[in-house]
């Protein structure tokens, strides 16, 4: 047991060291299936689903939580975070506080709304004819 502790210091000094240290960064580690699974129960319990079932908008549906242009919207873990906790006033978009949804709950929310985008989706259509095209050139 004591053995891990130095392991785990050093673990987290390295993703540290490796990711910064700045505000709420959902990058370190990267979400697993788990938290993926909690993350979409937080949504539920968290009302998100009220207005954004399975990542929809229900009241402003040119807004969904999924798609390309989304995921062009919102590259960063980080704006999604920072949407969340500060709402979005005169909309029907409410702030979450650390109160109602820890960092680690949020960061797990996120990877639910990432899951609802495949991972291709926001790149453009042509970009491996492109690389592989570029391999080929002489
Ligand atoms: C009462 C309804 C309501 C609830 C509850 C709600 N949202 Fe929203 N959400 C909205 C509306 C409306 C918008 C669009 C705001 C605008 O017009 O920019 C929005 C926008 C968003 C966006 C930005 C989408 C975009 O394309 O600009 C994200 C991300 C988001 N919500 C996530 C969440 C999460 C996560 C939760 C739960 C913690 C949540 N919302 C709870 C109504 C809601």
């Amino acid at each position: 047991m004591s053995k891990s502790v130095p392991f785990v210091l050093s673990a987290l000094l390295m993703s540290s060291l490796l990711f910064g240290s700045g505000p709420a960064s959902c990058a370190p580690p990267p979400p697993q299936k788990a938290d993926i699974k909690r993350g979409a129960e937080l949504f539920d319990k968290n009302t998100c689903s009220q207005c954004h079932l399975h990542g929809s908008n229900m009241i402003e549906p040119t807004k969904p939580l999924k798609g390309p242009g989304f995921a062009k919207k919102f590259p960063r873990d980080e704006q999604i975070a920072a949407i969340v906790r500060k709402g979005v006033p005169g909309t029907g978009m409410p702030s979450t506080g650390k109160d109602m949804l820890s960092d680690r709950e949020l960061c797990d929310i996120i990877a639910y709304i990432r899951s609802l985008t495949p991972a291709t989706a926001g790149a453009p259509a042509n970009r491996k004819k492109a690389t592989a095209k570029q391999l080929n050139s002489p």
